[in-house]
């Protein structure tokens, strides 16, 4: 078994988010309803082969007798009332795991071949290990530097891919104060076995305090730096104003209160500009152009910025309101 945290009479590990004990309990009743109707079904067969045999004797066939309607309406229909049941509180806990509340803190995931990275808005910066705040929903946005990976938080009950090329995000609540432990639960190679973390929970002061010494520079947070990417080595800001008062020619679209925004393409399309939109429009400009502006007026910044400049990037849009 996985260590001390595991419970050894479920054989499951602790509970130590919000949603786990929701998923725990719908895993009994899965699993019990299915002990429940194997051995009611296998019963009842061993039992009709027993009282049925051939006791010797003359086949006597009843033909008159040919099926039960109550009979058969009834294990139609209850195990269909069951299955819908249980798809219904299947997918109650689902939505509940794939919208994070909105005041959640965010924390960036980096994985690569074979080491988790974590970073904060304040420009605080870990590896192997990361904090979260007990009591306070917690959203990761991971992404992968080389293959697939996937994150894993047993005793929080969640799990997602960490895809190269795109955002993924995975929220939770811790519940107890303690090291859990992170797998990797894609297979990424020789050392995918050793690819773990610990997260951290900690009470919200010594939380602050792990935050503050693990920042290496106060004054460069992610933000910070894609302000500079912004101004300089992506040279953005000769196209995209920034605020309103700006007085510099627009060429391409505003990028204040950028997050969120509906906007509206040159196909029609309408849609919302998320972190996938903005790495898309930095890698891809052509791929799709924001309605009103000209089509392939700007260049593609893939190979140009690296992941983590782009990440930056993205952290300094989102501080323009
Ligand atoms: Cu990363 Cu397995």
């Amino acid at each position: 078994m996985m260590d001390q945290s595991t419970s050894t009479l479920t054989m499951l590990p602790t509970q130590a988010s919000t949603i786990a004990p929701g998923y725990d309990l719908l895993f009994w009743v899965i699993t019990y309803m299915c002990v429940f109707f194997f051995v009611l079904i296998i019963g009842a067969g061993t039992y009709f082969v027993f009282k049925y045999r051939y006791r010797g004797g003359e086949h006597r066939v009843d033909t008159n007798h040919t099926h039960n309607t109550t009979l058969e309406i009834a294990w139609s229909v209850v195990p269909l009332f069951l299955c819908i049941g249980l798809f219904a509180w299947g997918f109650k806990l689902y939505l509940d795991f794939a919208i994070p509340p909105k005041d959640a803190i965010e924390i960036r995931v980096t994985g690569q071949k074979w080491a988790w990275n974590f970073e904060y808005d304040n420009g605080a910066a870990s590896a192997k290990e990361f904090a979260v705040p007990l009591n306070k929903p917690v959203k990761l946005i991971m992404t992968s530097r080389d293959v697939l990976h996937s994150f894993f938080v047993p005793s929080f009950r969640t799990k997602m891919d960490v895809v190269p090329g795109r955002y993924t995000t995975m929220w939770f609540q811790a519940t107890q104060v303690g090291p859990q432990q992170v797998f990797c639960t894609e297979y990424c190679g020789t050392s995918h076995s050793d690819m773990l973390a610990k997260v951290l929970v900690l009470p919200e002061k010594e939380y602050e305090d792990w935050l503050e010494k693990h920042r290496d520079d106060p004054n460069a947070t992610p933000a910070d730096k894609g302000k500079k990417i912004f101004n300089g080595k992506g040279g953005c800001n000769a196209c995209h104003a920034v605020a309103a008062d700006q007085a510099i020619p627009v060429i391409g679209p505003k990028l204040w209160q950028l997050f969120g925004r509906a906007e509206k393409m040159a196909d029609g399309a309408q849609l919302t500009v998320d972190e996938n939109y903005i790495r898309e429009s930095i890698e891809y400009p052509n791929k799709q152009t924001v309605a009103g502006f000209a089509a392939g007026a700007m260049p593609t910044f893939k190979g140009v910025l690296s992941d983590k400049e782009i990440s930056d990037l993205i952290a300094y849009l989102k501080t323009l309101k």
